[in-house]
């Protein structure tokens, strides 16, 4: 057996427990040879590769980012790269290929198994935690643990100068990184893509809680937070060549409007890569193990289109065709319930 494993899309945290894993359960229980292609999908199409062994493997679960290297984009944006992709597996003689990656490189892999036949099997990954038809993604938690951390540290400095301090995170659909550590970091406000915001709300809050005694706020903001129709303006995103938006300037604006409207100075921490780097948590490991093990399961058993997700605390499938231009969004009722009990 011929496996070939790539990651694509943004690095998180856990890329390399899966890839160990994947290696020493495929070479020491199926005998099977490894291919660990380079940067993602670009390394398919230009068959840059590694024969990877156990050996190649040690030691690597605790460290971040990804050994193979990764890449946004894929086939499906040049002329040829279908056809390359495809001539890599005949070259190479691959019997399935693993592709451990987030929403746009799962939909990838899904193509080419329901467009092209060719046998690919996913394992979703992302600080975002937003895949659909996972209750979770590695690298998530890490995330959540970095930014609480941060928030914690900010609560110091923003008390000791009664200032507002705007948390920016990442997340530019789903809340997910925001509500988790809005709620663990123990924030003011938790503004997030899916429960588009009303400045005015927001400032009341604000104001409420330092009328009330206490110094200093907390405003956790996701990076894809959107206000009310008509109630803000903000400059439009950047997209960037992989056409994804770059929304930095909503917690910007909202800095500076909760300034001039509390009256409290407001300082703006954009967290930005730092979610993303550095050694995953023991439970991201082990989520990451466990898939990575699963994932050789699904090759053998020519579990093709399928990926491998995390159900009710057990390891399932799930076609990757549930991915396509989803995003799995937040529950709102906690978050309502949280704005509306904790919060303040
Ligand atoms: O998809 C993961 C993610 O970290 C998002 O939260 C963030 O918006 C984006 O990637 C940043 O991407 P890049 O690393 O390309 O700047």
């Amino acid at each position: 057996m011929r496996l070939g494993v790539l990651t694509g899309g943004g690095d998180c945290p856990g890329l390399n427990a899966v890839i160990r894993s994947i290696v020493r359960k495929a070479e020491t229980q199926f005998g099977a040879e490894i291919i660990g292609f380079f940067d993602a999908w670009d390394g398919v199409m230009e068959q840059r590769y590694s024969l990877l062994k156990t050996n190649d493997v040690r030691g690597i679960a605790p460290k971040g980012g990804t050994i193979l290297g990764t890449r946004r984009g894929g086939p499906f944006d040049s002329n040829h790269g279908v056809a390359n992709v495809q001539q890599a597996f005949r070259d190479l003689g691959l019997d399935s290929l693993v592709v451990i990656g987030g929403n746009g490189s799962l939909t990838v892999a899904s193509r080419l198994h329901e467009e092209f036949g060719l046998p690919t099997i996913g394992v979703p990954k992302t600080i975002d935690n937003d895949v659909v038809g996972t209750d979770a993604t590695f690298g998530f938690q890490t995330a959540v643990q970095i930014a609480t951390d941060a928030i914690d540290r900010l609560h110091t400095t923003a008390e000791s100068h009664d200032r507002i301090m705007v948390v920016e995170v990442m997340g530019r659909d789903a809340g997910w990184i925001a509500l988790h550590a809005g709620i663990a970091g123990g924030a003011t406000a938790i503004v997030v893509p899916e429960a588009p915001f009303d400045i005015i709300e927001l400032t009341e809050i604000v104001k409420r809680r330092h009328v009330n005694g206490r110094y200093a706020s907390i405003v956790v903001v996701a990076e894809g937070a959107k206000p009310k129709p008509g109630t803000l303006e903000i400059p439009p995103p950047v997209i960037d060549k992989n056409g994804h938006a770059y929304n930095g300037d909503v917690s910007r604006v909202i800095a500076s409007e909760l300034e001039t409207r509390t009256g409290y100075e407001s300082r703006l921490v954009q967290l930005g890569h730092v979610q993303r780097g550095g050694t995953p948590t023991s439970y991201d490991r082990v989520l990451a193990t466990r898939f990575g093990l699963a994932a050789v399961d699904a090759c053998v058993n020519r579990e093709f289109g399928q990926m491998v997700v995390l159900r009710s605390g057990e390891i399932e499938r799930e076609s990757m065709k549930v991915t396509s231009g989803k995003t799995r969004t937040i529950n709102l009722d906690l978050y309502n319930d949280v704005v509306a009990s904790f919060i303040g």
